[in-house]
Order: structure tokens, then C-alpha cells, then sequence
């Protein structure tokens, strides 16, 4: 499964790139409006920063507003992909964006026929939100578990993207499930490193060397 940043923060990209693990990023206007610099900067900045997709959201509504913003957006460079609403003014854009060879991640995806419509339009990605799934008492990981048998059944490319992710369990879970992606928040991904029994055995050893003649 590949793993994506979700953040626009640039210390943080920086940081989760240097550890070798980091294969593409997401943002979105909420993530873009908790940094204070200009946005096409930071975009531009991420862009160099990271060997992968990166994920930029459109705020137009209607096809027209999309898909220029769209284009826009994949000028700034050859990995960009335009993070289109899942709507239907966003499926006429997909497939737009899509015969002009510009690459699309369909956001907002809730429920398993919002995956397939997605994908039908020409989406290269879409994001299922499973921890807002959650938030409302239905069992996010689900649908992540529904689109992967239903993109099976019928060898649909468009790769699954499990967003919204607030713990190691959901990462876990996507991976199991087969997930291509999930993408998740630097907080998340510093939880994945971690567990008590690699830091006692670590300290264990260091101690232990301490006795050993050299
Ligand atoms: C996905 O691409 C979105 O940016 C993101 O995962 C939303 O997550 P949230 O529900 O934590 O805001």
C-alpha cells in the first residue's frame, strides 16, 4: 500500500520524506488554510519536495470553474493530480480533465456507488473519508472493504484512496482490505513507528553493550 502525507505543511512533508516513506501527498483548502504562506508558493514548494502525486483541490463548483482550475493547477507540474468534489459538475470535469491526459482524485466519497461513478467518469483515484464515515456512526472501513470487491469485479484501475484517517488501526485495516493507498496526517504516521517493546529492547541493548569488551 502506498502511503500519502495528508498535510500542506511543509516541515512536515520535509520531514516524512527524509524517512524514505512517503509516496505522494493530499491537501485540501482546509489543510491549505491552516499554513500562513501564499498557496501556489507552498504548492510549488511541495511539488519540488516530493517524487509522487500530489493531490490539489479545485473550489469551483461548475464544470467550466473546475476544469480551469484544473488545468491550472497541473501546469504547476507533472505530478500534480486536481482533487475534483464528488458531485455531478465534478464528474463532467473528471471526464474532461481526463481526455485532456490531466489526472484526477475524487474527493468527498462516501459510499461505494460514489466510487464507481467516479471511477466511471475516468478518475485515476478516489477518496472514501473513512474517519468522518466513523464520526457518524457508520463503519468507514466498509466502503473501503465494498469498493475494493466491487473494483475487483469488473478490474476497474482507478486506485483506492482511504482518506480521512485518524489511527494506526485504520491504517492497518486499508492495508488488509487492499487498499492502494491511505492517506493520513503526519500525526498518524509518527504513531505507526512507535511501539514500547522496540524502545525497551532498544535501551536493553545499549545498556547491554555497555559490558561488552571492545
Ligand atoms: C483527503 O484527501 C482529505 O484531505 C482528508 O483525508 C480529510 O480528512 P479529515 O476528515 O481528517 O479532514
Amino acid at each position: 500500500m502506498k502511503i500519502f502525507l495528508d498535510t500542506a505543511n511543509l516541515k512536515e512533508i520535509e520531514e516524512a520524506v527524509s524517512w524514505g516513506v512517503i509516496d505522494g501527498i493530499t491537501t485540501n483548502p482546509t489543510l491549505a488554510s491552516k499554513e500562513t504562506g501564499n498557496f501556489w508558493e507552498i504548492a510549488n514548494k511541495i511539488l519540488k519536495l516530493v517524487n509522487g502525486p500530489v493531490s490539489l483541490e479545485v473550489t469551483a463548483l461548475d464544470v467550466n470553474g473546475m476544469v480551469e482550475e484544473g488545468k491550472k493547477l497541473a501546469a504547476l507540474g507533472d505530478n500534480v493530480v486536481v482533487k475534483i468534489p464528488m458531485t455531478i459538475e465534478g464528474l463532467k470535469a473528471v471526464r474532461r480533465l481526463k481526455e485532456m491526459g490531466i489526472r484526477t482524485n475524487v474527493t468527498l466519497v462516501f459510499n461505494s456507488n460514489q466510487a464507481l461513478l467516479a471511477a466511471k467518469a475516468g478518475a485515476d483515484y478516489v477518496s472514501p473519508f473513512i474517519g468522518r464515515l466513523d464520526d457518524v456512526g457508520e463503519h468507514g472501513m466498509d466502503v473501503i472493504r465494498d469498493i475494493k470487491r466491487i473494483f475487483q469485479n469488473y478490474s476497474i484501475k482507478t486506485e483506492i484512496l482511504a482518506a480521512s484517517i485518524r489511527h494506526p488501526i485504520h491504517v492497518k485495516e486499508a492495508a488488509t482490505i487492499g487498499a492502494d493507498v491511505a492517506t493520513m496526517p503526519f500525526s498518524v504516521l509518527k504513531m505507526l513507528v512507535h511501539h514500547p517493546k522496540t524502545e525497551e529492547g532498544l535501551a536493553k541493548f545499549l545498556e547491554d553493550w555497555k559490558k561488552v569488551k571492545i
